[in-house]
């Protein structure tokens, strides 16, 4: 397995956990890098919020030295604000990087013109990652969508690397297909073959099999996984084994997938980061494919309370 250096950052492999809303908190990361994940992305934060000083926003870059190298994600479209949000949050919380998002096709997102309505507004997207390069002292990468043209969409990738980025990200998949379809892998294999910086490509990685097939498709440097390490951190052991020695390791029985699932509300306990609504996706997210899950399922949906959800999990032991 190749290791992927983005700016002055070298990492122990290529395997990067993607940024998701409501997902990646800190226990879901760090229990990612446990697994093998070489980066992990934090939530997506509006630089305007952190620029406005909300808390919530900026505690989304709370980060451990357990966790490290991981990245805090911004989302925005004003240059100056995000630079500003940037510099703040790598001097409160000093990821090794930071990313900047143009792929987010949520409403609420693109209605303010940010995330993949970006996509739209190439000279923006210049300004907005020369402003930071420049700001910044950490690596800076972005991550994109495809559009429908691949002519287009090379050209945004050729101004994110020529503004200064250290790495870029492709999602292949436009705004409007959200996450109907396939990834586009012709797109990302020929963005890859254009550019100097790291090519990371992600969109429907979810074994070993998909793993290989991507890499050796699009000759890309390194893999982000997204869906597929929802309540299953253990997926980078998986394909980080695979990737090294060809062999795929059986997959989590049910006592170590409720190991994991304990080890994520240990850590939420320890970080103070235990609410009843993140556990309880968790708790549904964790058992989904184990046997007899739907009842599992069903009585996790009728809860309330955190010790409700602890003891149905306790009762799968
Ligand atoms: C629940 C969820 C939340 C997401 N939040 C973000 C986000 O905050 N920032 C971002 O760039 N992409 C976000 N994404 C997109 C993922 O990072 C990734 O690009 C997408 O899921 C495709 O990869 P996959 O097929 O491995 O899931 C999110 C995706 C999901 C499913």
């Amino acid at each position: 397995m190749s290791s992927l250096t983005i700016g002055k950052l070298k990492l122990d492999g290529n395997l990067v956990l993607a940024p998701m809303s409501g997902v990646t908190n800190l226990p879901s990361r760090l229990l990612c890098r446990k697994y093998g994940a070489s980066l992990v992305y934090s939530e997506m934060t509006s630089s305007e919020a952190v620029v406005r000083q909300s808390l919530k926003s900026i505690e989304r870059g709370f980060t451990c030295k357990d966790e490290r190298p991981m990245g805090i994600q911004l989302m925005g479209s004003v240059p100056e604000n995000l630079a500003e949000s940037a510099i703040f949050l790598q001097e409160k919380f000093r990821p090794e990087l930071i990313d900047i998002n143009f792929g987010c096709p949520a409403q609420g997102v693109i209605k303010n013109g940010c995330g993949s309505e970006l996509l739209k507004k190439p000279g923006l997207i210049g300004e907005i990652i020369r402003m930071l390069s420049d700001s910044l002292d950490i690596p800076l990468t972005a991550k994109i969508r495809i559009s429908d043209n691949f002519d287009e969409t090379l050209k945004i990738a050729e101004i994110i690397e020529k503004s200064g980025a250290d790495a870029i990200t492709i999602h292949g998949r436009t705004q409007k297909q959200g996450y109907s379809g396939k990834s586009d892998l012709d797109f990302i294999k020929g963005i890859k073959s254009k550019l100097t910086i790291p090519v990371i490509a992600n969109g429907d990685i979810f074994d070993e099999k998909t793993s290989q097939n991507v890499l050796e498709y699009t000759r890309c440097d390194g893999l982000m996984i997204g869906r597929a390490a929802i309540g299953n951190p253990f997926i980078f052991k998986k394909i980080s084994y695979f990737l090294k020695t060809g062999e795929i390791l059986p997959s989590r029985n049910t006592e170590e997938r409720l190991g994991d699932f304990f080890d994520y509300v240990k850590l939420c306990r320890n970080y103070d980061m235990l609410t009843f609504n993140d556990l309880k996706r968790n708790a549904q997210w964790f058992t989904k494919g184990m046997e007899n899950v739907k009842q599992v399922r069903m009585k996790i949906n009728k809860t309330h309370d955190i010790d409700s959800i602890m003891a149905i999990m306790n009762g799968l032991v």
